[in-house]
């Protein structure tokens, strides 16, 4: 049997940016050169990911970071990558991060943008050779370029973000993103050294049959929790958890489904971060035509009051979570 293998043929990440900022005038070329230092941030991780059991930089790193985990060589090893280029880029004045206890000042008071970001998701499944990602969300600084950035710079509601993403690195590398006009997706190919435009104007289905939530907790969830459980049970849906939130996102995404994390004894507010995960994802689901909550309030209407706060999240195909909901 003759098979014909599809090449990577189409337009680039590169081109794509460079058309939609000539479709959409983003304010100038600023916005769109930082999301090519996040996507050249994305190649170096992946480079790394993919050689970390040869190179000694699986395992733990020696620390804990102000989350209270302990830290993996490779959640170090992409943060200062990603702050690298971040800083190298210039057009961002603040960087904060899951592995970071402060606001990153980067001595870059002229720019305009502010970045949050989770740099290495799924840590625990580093070792063990399964799906891990990075998270991000763009902000356009409030306080005037030049001065000092402020907490009213880096606590803002995930309303305000001008693009988010995330990169997935899975069987293949992909980047996904959005800048509020609908979620685009691309997949790296490593010969080439470019991502390829190959999931254009993704939506994700209204409803779907995956459930992805730790079920070991189950004991400790909120009954209402329980019950919705029990229901796709009942519908006889499949349960799916990977334990790396941007790949049980994206197979949401694409296939439709509900991921949740809700609040549990070990972690009443929940596990996942307002301002490094939820957000982001929040924004890609919604522009995606699904939806994002903590179980009461959109994610996107929460005012963030500090850098780290958790929330229950609650994600996925809309008539999932609105079911959730009930
Ligand atoms: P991180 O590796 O960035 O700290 O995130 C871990 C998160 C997320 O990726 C995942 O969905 C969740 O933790 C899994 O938590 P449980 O092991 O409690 O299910
Ligand atoms: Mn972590
Ligand atoms: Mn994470
Ligand atoms: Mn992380």
């Amino acid at each position: 049997m003759q098979t014909k293998l599809a090449t990577s043929v189409g337009i680039t990440l590169d081109r794509f940016i460079k058309k939609k900022q000539n479709d959409f005038a983003f304010a100038s070329g600023e916005l769109s050169q930082l999301l090519r230092d996040i996507a050249l941030a994305g190649k170096i991780i992946q480079r790394e990911v993919n050689r970390a059991g040869l190179l000694n930089i699986s395992g733990a790193y020696g620390a804990e970071n102000v989350q209270g985990e302990e830290q993996q060589k490779l959640d170090v090893i992409a943060n200062i990558r990603f702050i690298r280029a971040l800083k190298n880029g210039g057009e961002v004045c603040a960087i904060v991060s899951e592995e970071d206890d402060e606001i990153l000042d980067i001595k870059n008071p002229d720019g305009r943008y502010i970045v949050a970001m989770d740099p290495l998701d799924g840590s625990s499944n580093i070792d063990v050779n399964v799906s891990i990602g990075t998270i991000f969300s763009i902000f356009r600084r409030v306080s005037p370029v030049g001065s000092k950035v402020t907490e009213e710079d880096v606590l803002q509601k995930g309303s305000e973000q001008v693009a988010a993403g995330y990169l997935l690195y899975g069987s293949s590398t992909m980047l996904v993103y959005t800048t509020g006009r609908g979620v685009n997706g691309f997949t790296y190919d490593p010969s080439l050294g470019e991502f390829f435009l190959s999931h254009a104007e993704m939506k994700i289905p209204e409803d779907g049959q995956i459930y992805s939530i730790n079920e070991g907790g189950y004991r400790s969830f909120d009954p209402k929790v329980q019950q919705y459980i029990e229901r796709c049970k009942d519908k006889k849906f499949t349960a799916r958890y990977i334990g790396s939130l941007v790949a049980d996102f994206h197979r949401n995404l694409l296939k439709g489904g509900i991921y949740i994390y809700p609040s549990t004894e070990k972690a009443p507010n929940g596990k996942l971060r307002l301002n490094y995960e939820c957000n982001a994802l929040a924004m890609i689901c919604e522009q995606a035509g699904g939806l994002a909550t903590d179980g009461k309030t959109r994610i996107l209407d929460i005012q963030p009051e500090s850098l780290h706060q958790r929330v229950p999240f609650y994600t996925g195909s809309k008539k999932m979570v609105e079911d959730a909901l009930k």
